[in-house]
């Protein structure tokens, strides 16, 4: 195959930098050699060209809309399946066989519990702490209790099972944080229950007041958590890469992945939605306000669950996620007044040119708050419920960079300095 080269000048010297193509059309000019033949580097702040890594879990394309995890369309997969079965799609590149489905679902099952001594954490926690400060405390904390990837029984040399038992025990962590923060005695998992049936019985669950787990939560549970289940190279799994990259242990790396998502501009948009739409109810549902507000340069706010880095003309998600919502509130009969301040910002936004001009459109995290409002998860738990989604991509973007081992350089971009020249020292008496 002949290799095609993008030619760039610098003064009267050329250099030949080569071009590739990855299997679904993505272009890029390999600079890995430019610092060595030019002197120069780049700058790309907010990585905003930067491709850091080839990658074969998750395909999408901004201006199309498009999102595919290991090949098949995200559509088809929060359509037909359940939550594990994509999990295990994203770890191991293949969807499971009856068979396999069924081992990875018993490994979950008995790795769902945690080390007891690990209750004792949730005691050590302001009563007002964040969930996601617990989660990703305790998630790092998994390494001292669980070290070394059980490689003899493995042959994917231990990820398989560290992957059902950090699926498992997360969703562990989770519900019990809430049930820590509001003071109710815990609820441990059940064998009997699959995984998301599982974590609504943890949260909800209580000795005077059995659950009834609800077909249509389930359901809902298992579409939200697919939706989010990888994303390429957003922040939280660049930041899980990066310091993977370092050697870190793999629950070092998640616990990192989680902080990074805490932010509003990230999976914490969620939280900062229904915030902003309580904020909207509150302020007599004065939307014009609050998109002036996001319009105004001087002003720091944004319309939170509006926008995307790569996302061009609409989020697939989001659209999944918008009829999930409508169906779910229809089917339950539930009266939420969020979701028509919603749906009434939504309209007043998408005929607004400063939104129109700069494609700004409902992301993944619009419509997600009102589906877990329905369901009965407070709102400081919604970036919890991201990272559990999140969480197969996380690991297989760890594993996969563990094994490509051509290019798993230490992550170490490098900055243009702009401080003072060389100075001369004074010491304190003369200064
Ligand atoms: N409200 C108002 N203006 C916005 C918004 C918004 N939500 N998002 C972007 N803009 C404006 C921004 O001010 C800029 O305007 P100008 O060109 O006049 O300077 C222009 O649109 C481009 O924005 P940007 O900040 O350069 O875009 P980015 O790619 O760096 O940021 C983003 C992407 C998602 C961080 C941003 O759109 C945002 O802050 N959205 C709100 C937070 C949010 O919903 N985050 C969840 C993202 S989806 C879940 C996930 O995967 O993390």
């Amino acid at each position: 195959m002949s290799q095609k080269y993008a030619t760039l000048s610098i003064g009267d010297k050329t250099y030949q930098l080569p071009l590739i193509e990855g299997t679904r059309g993505d272009k890029a000019i390999d600079i890995r050699t430019l610092l060595k033949q030019t002197g120069y580097i780049t700058l790309d702040s907010g990585y905003m060209n930067t491709g850091a890594c080839t990658s074969s879990i998750t395909y999408l394309d901004g201006a199309k809309g498009v999102l595919d995890y290991r090949g098949y369309a995200i559509e088809d997969l929060a359509e037909k399946c359940t939550f594990t079965e994509v999990a295990y799609l994203i770890l191991h590149g293949e969807l499971p066989t009856f068979d396999a489905l069924e081992t990875f679902k018993h490994d979950m099952r008995r790795f769902a519990l945690l080390h007891e001594d690990m209750i004792h954490f949730f005691d050590h926690f302001p009563p007002n702490a964040s969930p996601m400060s617990i989660l990703s405390t305790t998630v790092n904390s998994l390494h001292n209790y669980y070290p070394e990837m059980d490689s003899e029984s493995d042959p994917y040399g231990g990820i398989t099972v560290t992957a059902a038992r950090l699926l498992a025990k997360t969703r562990t962590i989770a519900a019990f944080s809430y049930k820590k923060s509001i003071g109710h005695p815990l609820v441990y998992p059940s064998p009997k229950l699959n995984y998301c049936e599982n974590f609504l019985n943890m949260m909800f669950d209580r000795p005077n007041l059995p659950y009834e787990i609800k077909p249509q939560f389930v359901s809902a549970l298992n579409k939200l958590l697919i939706l989010h289940a990888d994303h390429e190279q957003n922040c939280s799994t660049s930041t899980v890469r990066l310091v993977g990259s370092s050697g870190a242990n793999l629950y070092a790396s998640i616990s990192a992945g989680i902080c990074a998502l805490w932010g509003p501009l990230h999976g914490g948009a969620n939280q900062a939605v229904i915030e902003m739409l309580e904020a909207i109810q509150r302020d007599g549902r004065d939307h014009k306000k609050y998109i002036n507000k996001a319009k105004d340069k001087n002003d720091p706010f944004r319309l939170s669950g509006f926008g995307h880095r790569v996302y061009k003309t609409f989020d697939p998600r989001a659209t999944i996620i918008k009829k999930a919502c409508n169906d779910i509130i229809a089917e339950m009969e539930i009266n939420d007044p969020l979701l028509d301040i919603a749906l009434e910002l939504e309209h007043h936004a998408s005929n607004d040119d400063y939104f129109i001009s700069r494609n700004l459109y409902p992301n993944v995290d619009f419509y997600s708050g009102i589906i877990y409002r329905a369901m009965g998860i407070p709102t400081d738990m919604f970036t919890v419920m991201f990272a559990l989604g999140r969480l197969p991509g996380w690991i297989a973007q760890w594993t996969e960079m563990q094994e490509d081992r051509e290019n798993s350089r230490i992550g170490r971009p490098r900055q243009i300095y702009s401080g003072h020249t060389r100075r001369k020292f004074s010491p304190m008496n003369e200064r």
